[in-house]
């Protein structure tokens, strides 16, 4: 439980009095027959999309407020996972002033946001295990730290974070911490959200881009207490989420045993594959995985890379992140791409 923590001494200044831009489509959103909408400059003629969208996505998220319990007033979508955490930056980062601390190896974007946010980035490097230094960490931030990043399951190690490390960031670190969930749904872990009311300070992102299948629609989810979102939801742009993406979000969120079933194919075939990895010769550790991917060691992974390009096999070469040496991540595909991977391996070895 985290006490005394007022949200309003993290925000930019520029963001405490924002005025949002106030769209045609939130003062009336149902386009219903018979009424006459001459309000938004769009095009009269019915092509199903020629009018804006619903710019706070009711449907979807009165959906996602069912199936995770949780208040649709602490839901934000966002343009992908990289929107939401966009927004977080802006929110709470001041350009060439302030700071955020992530964990390396982990999810490349939040250096890229960082760079792009003009915010310093203060890397705390994962220990040998892949676990938080949980001492480093909050030594290393200073009032001008706004905001942790922690990637659990972490991209591209695999594993979940302790959760009593976590919950000691949580409570000692002044910011907001950030619990990126994009791969929760392979975990064996529970996600954070049921800590929320514990934690004023917790803001957890979570994806359709994964268990949900659905990276090409581009939707990501922010849930955290009800100030952070109305924050947040002050300054997205308006329509951010278009409205193929919101009637295939809720179409899918309606059909939860086909995604169900599919993370239970993943993880059958993730055991399958981790297994089948640790039999091959050059394989020389293959990291227990909470996520859909695995992380392998090998010999030489520039050159185990290239062999496998020209055999047409797309893996992701990680031996540049800290930690990583000569390491592959390997996603986990359907049974076919599985044993093609294998099988390609074996004739490599
Ligand atoms: C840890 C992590 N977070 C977020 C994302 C991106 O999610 P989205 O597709 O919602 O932008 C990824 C994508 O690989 C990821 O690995």
């Amino acid at each position: 439980m985290k006490e005394n923590f007022n949200i309003n001494n993290l925000l930019r200044e520029n963001i405490k009095n924002i005025k949002p831009y106030s769209s045609a489509r939130d003062e009336y959103k149902d386009i219903t027959d018979g009424m006459v909408f001459i309000d938004a400059n769009e095009n009269p003629f019915n092509t199903n999309v020629n009018r804006y969208p619903d710019p706070q996505q009711t449907k979807v998220k009165t959906r996602l407020s069912e199936l995770k319990d949780m208040p649709a007033n602490q839901i934000l979508l966002g343009n992908g996972s990289d929107e939401v955490l966009d927004l977080i930056f802006r929110a709470f980062c001041e350009p060439n002033h302030d700071s955020i601390i992530t964990l390396p190896p982990t999810y490349g974007m939040y250096d890229v946001l960082a760079n792009l946010n003009a915010v310093e980035n203060i890397e705390i490097q994962l220990e040998s295990n892949f676990q938080p230094n949980t001492k480093a960490i909050l030594e290393a931030a200073n009032k001008q730290t706004k905001v942790l990043f922690l990637c659990s399951p972490n991209n591209p190690t695999a594993n979940s974070f302790e959760a009593n490390k976590i919950e000691a960031l949580l409570n000692n670190f002044e910011g907001i911490v950030v619990i990126d969930e994009a791969y929760i749904d392979f975990s064996k872990e529970e996600s954070w959200l049921t800590r929320l009311q514990d934690f004023p300070n917790l803001i957890v992102t979570q994806t359709l881009s994964k268990a949900y299948g659905l990276a090409g629609i581009r939707l990501g989810i922010c849930y955290a207490s009800e100030a952070i979102i109305s924050i947040l939801n002050k300054i997205k742009p308006p329509y951010n989420i278009n409205q193929l993406t919101q009637d295939k979000a809720s179409e899918r969120l309606n059909n939860m045993d086909s995604v169900h079933n599919e993370v239970k194919s993943i993880f059958y075939e993730r055991e399958k594959l981790s297994k089948a990895l640790t039999s091959i010769t050059f394989v020389q550790n293959v990291f227990s995985s909470d996520a859909n991917f695995i992380l392998a060691k090998v010999d030489d992974a520039n050159q185990r890379y290239q062999q496998l390009i020209e055999k047409g096999i797309v893996v992701r070469n990680r031996t540049n992140q800290p930690l990583c040496e000569n390491c592959l991540r390997f996603s986990v595909g359907i049974k076919e791409e599985n044993e093609k991977l294998i099988q390609t391996l074996i004739q490599l070895s």
